[in-house]
């Protein structure tokens, strides 16, 4: 009979079949999974697949202090989605617009073309989620007292 670590190796590469070494590390690493409270931005967006990203985001000085995410989708989703938020921490709201479907795939290694949507649908709920705050009437702006050149 097979030791328990066999038997656990077996299982996991059965379960994480078709999953690059990074997909794999940021799954076990979501750091930036859970809700949040009182987020200065929230949304829900449905992919084709019919799966949600619910997004969070918390603005300090005009840049982005942190991105949270729930989803009810795959494996693959919460990758994307954990690394899209990750990705986004510490950048302007400008920046983080700039962060797009291909760096995503590109940094997983080339994700399964029918696991492709999920790297869509993360930056998808992103980009709602900056757009949401973008035109919030009065989104805060603290530092923005030194302006009058
Ligand atoms: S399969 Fe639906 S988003 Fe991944």
């Amino acid at each position: 009979m097979d030791n328990i670590d066999e038997i656990a190796e077996k299982l996991q590469n059965a379960l994480f079949a078709g999953y690059s070494k990074r997909l794999k590390e940021e799954l076990f690493n979501t750091a930036n999974a859970g809700a949040m409270e009182n987020p200065d931005s929230h949304v829900r967006i449905t992919g084709v697949c019919g799966d949600t990203i619910e997004m969070f985001l918390g603005i300090r000085d005009e840049k982005i202090d942190d991105v949270k995410f729930l989803t009810d989708g795959c494996g693959f989703t919460v990758a994307c989605a954990n690394y899209v938020a990750r990705t986004a921490k510490g950048k302007s709201i400008e920046e983080a617009f700039g962060i797009e479907q291909d760096e995503v795939d590109r940094y997983f290694e080339g994700l399964p073309e029918e696991h492709k949507h999920c790297a869509k649908l993360a930056v998808i709920t992103l980009r709602a989620l900056l757009e949401k705050y973008r035109s919030k009437p009065n989104p805060a702006k603290p530092s923005n007292a030194n302006n009058g050149k």
